[in-house]
């Protein structure tokens, strides 16, 4: 498994994110709460760039006629179609048989790292 330095810690504080390309492949780092997630820059519907959407919460499960947010910052949407998806792990809110492909992430030395295979 090749790693790649791609930001250094300060330039992805909680809350922000990077665009890298990394190998051929555009990758989103996301810092979520101290902790990096890494994103294909592909939403798998229909081949957006995902990891440009907007990033917020989401409606949790509920009764009918109730609506309840949460989940706030760790739900990232697709700019094209709205399909939403979690962060931390790539997977579509909705199907969770659809899913961003994702990439380990470390911190060594305040070096971000992404894994790729
Ligand atoms: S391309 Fe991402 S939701 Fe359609």
């Amino acid at each position: 498994m090749a790693k790649y330095a791609v930001a250094t810690t300060a330039e992805i504080p909680p809350g922000a994110r990077k665009i890298v390309k990394v190998a051929g492949r555009e990758i989103g780092v996301f810092n979520l709460n101290g902790t990096y997630y890494a994103l294909k820059n592909v939403c798998p519907h229909q081949g957006a760039r995902v990891c440009l959407g907007k990033v917020s919460g989401t409606t949790l499960p509920s009764r009918v006629g109730q609506f309840h947010y949460g989940r706030s910052g760790q739900i990232l949407r697709c700019p094209w179609h709205g399909w939403e998806y979690d962060l931390t792990t790539g997977r579509s809110v909705f199907d969770p048989g659809v899913q961003v492909v994702t990439y380990p992430v470390t911190v060594e030395d305040g070096q971000v790292i992404v894994s790729l295979q």
